[in-house]
């Protein structure tokens, strides 16, 4: 093998509200594959991740991570096969995830830390981006490190039918929780109830959404696990409970706001009497439990106890549209590009 067309989805302008598929170009160029040097390997992806945060990634807003400059590559995790090898580590065949961004193919090195090899054939490939992968280990670290849930309390999970809240709650049913998700139609609360096991779920477009939600969270609310921000955000805030937890993982109404006053989750929180514990976290705190984390979401997806659901795209010239839905729950379940 010597030459390949790598194909890549470039940020060509820097998105202002919602991305338009303006935004983004797709660029070609060889990788030579003789060209590899000591160490190196060159990934064929099958799978590109869609994930909110590179909508974070796309603006100036000051964030925890740098933003992307307009002509570069959307970053993201894939998961694919090395096609070829010049790593001791990492043999032709080998299929592994890298942080290769939006594009067909990927030369990594070996000792790249977001580099792994994917470690069990029982589990479709696509799940190591999803639930056994970064989305399902922001559930797990998450919900075991700021929720501090105990048996008999009720918890709201929004964007309940999506890559982390579908885990969250299911991990919550498991431990003898009450769970009431929210998520945005009657179609994804139907699959959040019946097939993930959540005691009820309620749509956030409903003109009747904040009665359903009082009157269904009856004894109020003992932890919120906040995506969304927004209409379910304010709807939960006054039912919170004296010691409620609300884990921040973010607050994706917010992400293609241009109105600067917008309030943040921080904001609404801040202002309750009592204030509810709360705060950000980023799944990369525990980057030291990863190994127990996957591991464990891993076996509940091979003994049946944890179920997923996957919104795919085919072909990498249709990520954009792909991500653009997303942003606006067009997914159905985690986001991902099948492009092999
Ligand atoms: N802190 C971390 O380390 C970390 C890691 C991963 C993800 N996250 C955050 O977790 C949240 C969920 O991410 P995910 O990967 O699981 O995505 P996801 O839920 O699979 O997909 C995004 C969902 O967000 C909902 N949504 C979109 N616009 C909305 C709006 N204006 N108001 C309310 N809901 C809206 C949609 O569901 P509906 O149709 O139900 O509205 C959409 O399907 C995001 O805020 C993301 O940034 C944080």
């Amino acid at each position: 093998m010597t030459q390949i067309i790598n194909k890549a989805i470039v940020m060509s302008t820097r998105p202002v509200g919602m991305p338009k598929l303006a935004d983004f170009s797709l660029q070609s160029h060889n990788i030579d594959s003789y060209n590899l040097t000591d160490g190196q390997v060159l990934i064929k992806n099958h799978y590109l991740s869609l994930d909110p945060y590179m909508r974070g990634r796309m603006s100036l807003k000051k964030s925890y991570a740098e933003p992307l400059q307009e002509g570069e590559i959307i970053t993201g995790e894939a998961v694919g096969e090395i096609i070829a090898s010049k790593s001791d580590k990492y043999p032709i065949g080998t299929f592994v995830c890298s942080m290769s961004g939006w594009q067909t193919h990927f030369v990594s090195h070996q000792k790249s830390s977001a580099l792994y090899p994917v470690f069990n054939d029982q589990i479709a490939l696509s799940a190591y981006l999803g639930i056994i992968g970064m989305p399902g280990r922001t559930a797990y670290l998450g919900f075991k490190h700021k929720a501090k849930p105990q048996p008999g309390e009720t918890i709201v999970v929004s964007a309940a039918s999506g890559a982390v809240g579908s885990v969250v709650g299911q991990l919550a049913k498991q431990q003898g929780l009450r769970v009431i998700g929210v998520a945005g139609s009657a179609q994804k609360c139907q699959y959040v109830k019946q097939q993930l096991g959540f005691d009820e779920c309620l749509s956030y477009q409903a003109d009747d959404f904040e009665q359903a939600l009082t009157t269904t969270c009856a004894n109020g609310i003992d932890i919120y696990w906040e995506g969304v921000g927004g209409r379910t955000l304010n709807a939960v805030a006054p039912l919170l409970n004296e010691g409620a937890r609300v884990p921040i993982c973010g607050f994706i109404s917010n992400y293609n706001d241009t109105n600067v006053a917008a309030e943040t989750p921080f904001q609404v929180l801040a202002k309750l009497k009592p204030t509810p514990e709360h705060g950000f976290f980023l799944v990369s705190d525990w980057l030291d439990e990863y190994p127990t984390a996957t591991m464990a979401l891993a076996q509940g997806v091979i003994d049946g106890s944890l179920k997923f659901k996957e919104s795919t795209a085919h072909g990498i010239a249709n990520a954009p549209q792909a991500f653009i839905g997303m942003l606006s729950g067009k997914n159905f379940g985690k986001q991902i590009v099948k492009l092999v």
